[in-house]
């Protein structure tokens, strides 16, 4: 199948919302309104990759502003233009390599996951060439045609009107097409769908959700704000097997959403913590990896996987803060795909499947019982790739390391223990 290529735009003033900053980067929940868009991206498996427009005076701040929380599907983020269309236009552009793109607003932060997925596979299914399928939804209200002094010229009929949201996704060379076309007649659109439309080619609906609405004015903020409060009071429903598609896999998603299977009720607070535990023991044959780091003084832990006890712990402690099974259900110890399987990596699944879920890892801190190796050299190096795969500043991953003073079975050195505990928000 093409690769699938996302363009997030968030090159526009909002000057309709009064800011004195673009709306794209205005907080919304815990996170700049553009995260809620990247984190549905990062979470979507049908999405390979995707770039981010910014408006071109604000590059250094948007890309200062994104650093901190390592996304993994990130390419770029590039410079947009004096319209939406050549915003969109740019973006396209740079997505280099990819069969299909999906073009969307940041200012349409409620996308959910299972939305895009949706679009996106049915443009995949319609093919090429000629994959054009828009997300929108039947016009509720009746709409009349106004002229200039205020009269009514016109009540079209209701049936068949839809206001169209994005993503909006097409075949990349289809789209490319309908960009130059409408550069060289100097046609200006308000949707990208519009310009492929002047082709002649027919663009396909998707049933969209009212709640992906384009927020433009203050009470949009407002009314978002009230979404995500009601969404994060909604429980979690365990409904999809993990895909054999590897790492970026996901498989939890929030229940009771417009257009998702309802979930049962419970309250979710907005801040959460977990524990986790993990014992390994001893295997001279194997490298010492811990909190992702290598370790040559060794020995090594035995286990299915890099057996990073450290790790193991953490992510059982970010799984248990969302209320969610151990890492044994997401990655079986006797699966061949996780055999010697970095736990970094894994904790970046473990990372996607939190925000699949919609929750987002704020703080963690381990402690690592070993009688032996000495660890305090390497903890700064643990803090900085524990960090960067979670989207936190190292100064939010505490590691301690200790021994147990010859205690136990960590005393007669016969294997390594980790305690982890995180916080979550969502
Ligand atoms: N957009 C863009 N480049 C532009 C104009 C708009 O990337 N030159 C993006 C916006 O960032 C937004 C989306 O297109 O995500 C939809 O546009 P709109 O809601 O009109 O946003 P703004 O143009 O920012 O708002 P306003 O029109 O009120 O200034
Ligand atoms: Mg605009």
């Amino acid at each position: 199948m093409d690769k699938v290529g996302g363009v997030i735009l968030a090159a526009g003033r909002g000057e309709r919302m009064g800011a004195p900053i673009n709306k794209a980067f205005l907080p919304l929940g815990d996170r700049p309104l553009l995260l809620h868009s990247i984190i549905t991206f990062e979470a979507a498996a049908a999405v390979d990759a995707y770039i981010v427009v910014a408006p071109p005076e604000e590059m250094a701040f948007c890309r200062a502003l994104l650093a901190p929380y390592g996304l993994q599907k990130l390419v770029a983020v590039v410079p947009g233009g004096l319209s939406r269309q050549e915003s969109a236009a740019a973006g396209v552009r740079a997505l280099q390599n990819f069969g299909l793109v999906a073009v969307h607003d940041a200012a349409r932060p409620l996308l959910s996951v299972e939305l895009l997925e949706g679009a996106v596979k049915r443009a995949a299914a319609a093919g090429y060439p000629g994959a054009a399928v828009v997300v929108a939804v039947p016009v509720k209200d009746t709409v009349k045609m106004v002229d200039s002094s205020g009269i009514v010229r016109e009540t079209p009929v209701r049936d068949g009107l839809w206001i169209v949201q994005t993503p909006q996704v097409f075949q990349r060379d289809l789209l490319l097409r309908a960009y130059a076309e409408a550069e060289r007649d100097g046609f200006s659109g308000t949707d990208d769908a519009s310009l492929v439309e002047r082709l002649g080619v027919s663009v396909e609906v998707y049933r969209g959700s009212y709640d992906n609405f384009k927020v433009t004015t203050p009470e949009d903020l407002r009314i978002a704000q009230a979404i995500l409060g009601q969404r994060a009071r909604r429980c979690l429903v365990h409904d999809r097997p993990i895909p054999t598609g590897g790492w970026g896999a996901y498989n939890v998603r929030a229940g009771n959403q417009d257009g998702a299977a309802p979930g049962s009720l419970a309250p979710v607070l907005p801040l959460r913590v977990g524990i986790g535990y993990d014992v390994h023991h001893f295997d001279p044959e194997r490298t010492l990896i811990l909190g992702g780091v290598e370790i040559p003084e060794g020995p090594g832990l035995a286990g299915h996987s890099d057996a990073d006890a450290a790790l193991h712990a953490l992510m059982d402690s970010c799984l248990g803060a969302a209320g969610l099974r151990d890492i044994g259900h997401y990655f079986p110890p006797g699966d061949p795909r996780w055999k010697d399987a970095p736990s970094l990596a894994l904790l970046a699944d473990v990372r996607s499947i939190l925000a699949a879920a919609g929750y987002m890892v704020c703080q963690v801190d381990l402690v690592i019982a070993a009688e032996t190796p000495h660890l305090a050299p390497y903890i700064d190096a643990m803090q900085q790739r524990v960090g960067a795969v979670l989207g936190i500043l190292p100064g939010n991953v505490g590691i301690k390391a200790t021994t147990t003073e010859g205690l136990g079975f960590v005393g007669r050195k016969e294997g390594i223990a980790a305690w982890a505990v995180a916080t979550i928000s969502g």
